[in-house]
This record gives C-alpha cells, sequence and structure tokens, in this order.
C-alpha cells in the first residue's frame, strides 16, 4: 500500500513539474520504464524508492538542462525539431508569393500541381489562373459560337450526372441532389474537376474530347473548288500532332478533314450559322477595290460557305477614278480572281438596292455579303490565295 502512495506520489511530482511535449516522451523512453518495473518485480524497500526516483529525475533534469549533455534521446528530438524547421511546406507560403508561383506554371505543370492535395487543386483549378491560359492559347478560336456550345456541353454532362444519380440512387436521392443543388456541387468539386471551371474547358479542348465549331479556310486543302473559301465546322484538337480534325456538314462527299493547321482556322466573324442567311449591312457602302465575303452555297439543302472577293468596275466604266461612278450604281459586280477570266464562277452581278439570296442550281446560290474593314482579314485572305490561277 505504502509501496503504491509512493509511486503515485512521484508520478504526482513529475506529471506537475513543468516539461515540453519532447521531454514528455522522453521521460516514458523504455528505459525509465525497464527500470520502474524491475524494481517493482524486485520489489524494492521502502527507503530506496525515493532515491532512485530522485537519482532518475535528476539524470533527466541535468541532460535537459544543458542542450550539449550527450544524452541520445534529446539529440535526436532535437534534430526532428531542426528538421521541421527546415521543412516549409510551399502551403506554408504566404498567399501572395504561392499565387506568383502558380501564375509562372503552364497549364501542364499547374495539371500536375492541382493533382498533389486538395488544397493545391483547389488553388490550381481557379479560374483566374486559368483565363491567361486559355486566352494566350485558344483566344483567337473560341468564339461566341464555341462558347455556347461549351455553355451546352457542360449542361449536358450535368444532366447526364443527374439521370446516372437518378438510375443509382433512386429517384427521391436525386430530387434532393435538385433540391440541394450547392451541396451537390461541392462534393463533386472534391472528387474532380468543377464540370464549369475554364480549367475543364481547356483540358476537353487539348484533350479534343470538345468539338467545338469554328471555320476552315480553303476547305479540303488541295481542293480547288473550295480556293478562297471558308467553311463551318466541327474541330477537335490532336495535340500529338498540333493540328486539328474537321467534320464538315454532310453533303454526300467527304466531310472529314485531317492536319488542318492553325493558320487555316478562324473564330465565325459574325453569328449567323451556316444554313441562315445573313443580312447584308454594307451593301451601300460598297465600291470598286473594296474587299468582300460572300455566303454562296451549291444548292438550297446546302450550308453556306464564305467565299472572298472584291468589288469591281461595272462594264460601262472606264476605270479611271476621276470618272468612275461605279458606287452610284445599283448593281455592283464582283469578282472571284482566283478564277480564270471567262469561269463562270469568276464574276457575279447583285443588286445592293434589293439583294437577297440570287442563283441557280447551276451557278450556285449568293447570299448575304460582308464588307471587310478589317486589315488582317484582308491581308489573311491574300495569304492564302493561290500563286497561280486554277482552271
Ligand atoms: C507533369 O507530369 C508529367 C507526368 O508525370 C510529366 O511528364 C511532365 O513533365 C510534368 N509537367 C510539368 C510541367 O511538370
Ligand atoms: C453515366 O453512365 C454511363 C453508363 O452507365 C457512363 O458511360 C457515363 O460516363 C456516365 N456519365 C457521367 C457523367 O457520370
Amino acid at each position: 500500500m505504502l509501496f503504491f502512495l509512493i509511486s503515485c506520489f512521484s508520478f504526482s511530482f513529475i506529471l506537475l513539474s513543468p516539461m515540453k511535449s519532447s521531454q514528455w516522451r522522453l521521460l516514458f523512453s523504455s528505459c525509465f520504464w525497464k527500470d520502474l518495473s524491475s524494481w517493482l518485480q524486485k520489489g524494492i524497500s521502502f527507503y530506496q524508492v525515493p532515491m532512485i526516483i530522485k537519482k532518475k529525475m535528476m539524470m533527466m533534469m541535468m541532460s535537459l538542462g544543458s542542450s550539449k549533455k550527450p544524452e541520445n534521446n534529446v539529440v535526436v528530438e532535437e534534430e526532428e525539431d531542426e528538421e521541421k524547421k527546415k521543412k516549409i511546406s510551399l502551403l506554408d507560403l504566404p498567399e501572395l508569393t504561392l499565387e506568383c508561383i502558380l501564375e509562372k506554371l503552364s497549364p501542364d505543370g499547374l495539371c500536375n500541381m492541382s493533382a498533389v492535395c486538395s488544397s493545391l487543386r483547389d488553388m490550381c483549378t481557379s479560374d483566374h489562373l486559368w483565363e491567361k491560359h486559355m486566352k494566350h492559347k485558344w483566344g483567337r478560336l473560341i468564339g461566341d459560337a464555341a462558347y455556347r456550345e461549351w455553355q451546352w456541353h457542360i449542361a449536358s454532362k450535368q444532366r447526364e450526372t443527374l439521370i446516372n444519380q437518378t438510375k443509382h440512387n433512386g429517384f427521391f436521392r436525386s430530387l434532393y441532389g435538385l433540391i440541394r443543388p450547392k451541396l451537390d456541387q461541392k462534393t463533386t468539386t472534391t472528387t474532380c474537376l468543377p464540370v464549369d471551371s475554364i480549367m475543364a474547358c481547356y483540358v476537353s479542348l487539348e484533350s479534343g474530347k470538345f468539338w467545338f465549331p469554328a471555320q476552315v479556310y480553303n476547305r479540303e486543302n488541295g481542293n480547288i473548288g473550295f480556293m478562297l473559301s471558308c467553311y463551318d465546322a466541327q474541330l477537335s484538337y490532336d495535340s500529338r500532332t498540333d493540328t486539328f480534325l474537321a467534320r464538315y456538314s454532310p453533303h454526300g462527299r467527304r466531310t472529314i478533314e485531317e492536319n488542318i493547321a492553325w493558320g487555316r482556322l478562324r473564330a465565325p466573324p459574325i453569328d449567323t450559322p451556316a444554313h441562315v442567311l445573313h443580312i447584308s449591312d454594307s451593301l451601300n457602302d460598297l465600291k470598286p477595290s473594296d474587299h468582300i465575303e460572300i455566303q454562296w452555297r451549291r444548292n438550297k439543302e446546302f450550308p453556306y460557305g464564305w467565299w472572298y472577293g472584291v468589288v469591281g468596275h461595272l462594264d460601262s466604266c472606264d476605270r479611271n477614278e476621276n470618272h468612275c461612278r461605279c458606287h452610284y450604281s445599283d448593281m455592283v459586280i464582283l469578282e472571284f480572281n482566283q478564277y480564270p477570266p471567262g469561269s463562270r464562277w469568276r464574276q457575279t452581278t447583285i443588286n445592293r438596292k434589293d439583294h437577297r439570296e440570287v442563283g441557280n442550281e447551276a451557278d450556285g446560290f449568293y447570299g448575304g455579303i460582308r464588307k471587310l474593314y478589317k486589315e488582317e482579314e484582308i491581308s489573311m485572305w491574300k495569304s492564302l490565295r493561290p500563286s497561280q490561277i486554277h482552271e
């Protein structure tokens, strides 16, 4: 009994003395316990107990008091502390510093970094980091139409997820998901990339999984039938070759084209779908030497393509700048100089006062006109002009 009291006393003494956690660990190290249990077994006499404990305590206090005392355990502890100090995690950096580092990363680097942990994923997937990358690589190609397509893509993905949940979890569970969409969104963001993020769009574009609408110059490259035209298509990127695959709206002929370079693509400059007649807004402004694009289609079932041309002089005009009155005439001559003289495609005439779709099954149908005002649009067409005129 007395023995028990003494042990209790000595433990409470230990407990009351102020110590660091590392010292506590030392205190309970195996060698101390070995001693304790050995004299418990031997049944050491009552007088010896305080002496032994005192001795042990003294040793401990001494070793703790001076750090240079070569007590093995203490040295190990201190090394660990030092190591902890040296191992500053990336996440310990001030937020602004970390932001600066992340802003320097490439899209690839951000993707890799986002796989490290949930904190880094939240940071590395944030829209403001991806806006720059998106604009730099895809800004020229991803226009309003592609953006709408992406929104539609997201919506259909979310709908699909909801349907899958209904299948797996039953109707009421998914109804709950509808009522508490925020909660659901949260759980999905922690497990995968948020579908409506800019990063998700970027990754889908890079992987080629997202087919986006854009226009292709000189469709079916090498096919003179499409020289100096620009057609709507659905495009998929191939990151291995850094080219695109195009799917044209079907015509009863080959509708897939591979290996399209960046330079042959553009975002649709205006928001008119390929089957809709563009309402020309620059008819009264057309004068000789203006650069234009005009919608043209083979027959009324086909989609329009945009064809490059220039405004010419009327036959009655002597082409002298001082006498030319062509821009007062209702009739406008459009020239397509990629075709040789005499070709039925080389010239057409439209009425600027009453221009609708004009044409016939033999010559095709001419639709709406855009006058080109931007130098970059004009020089793009000029760069695509073939060096020699084809028959
Ligand atoms: C991202 O990770 C992949 C695979 O581990 C590696 O090949 C690639 O070099 C990494 N990219 C960067 C920028 O760290
Ligand atoms: C929905 O389920 C189908 C097949 O069960 C699967 O192919 C598809 O990837 C799932 N979609 C989503 C968004 O989970």
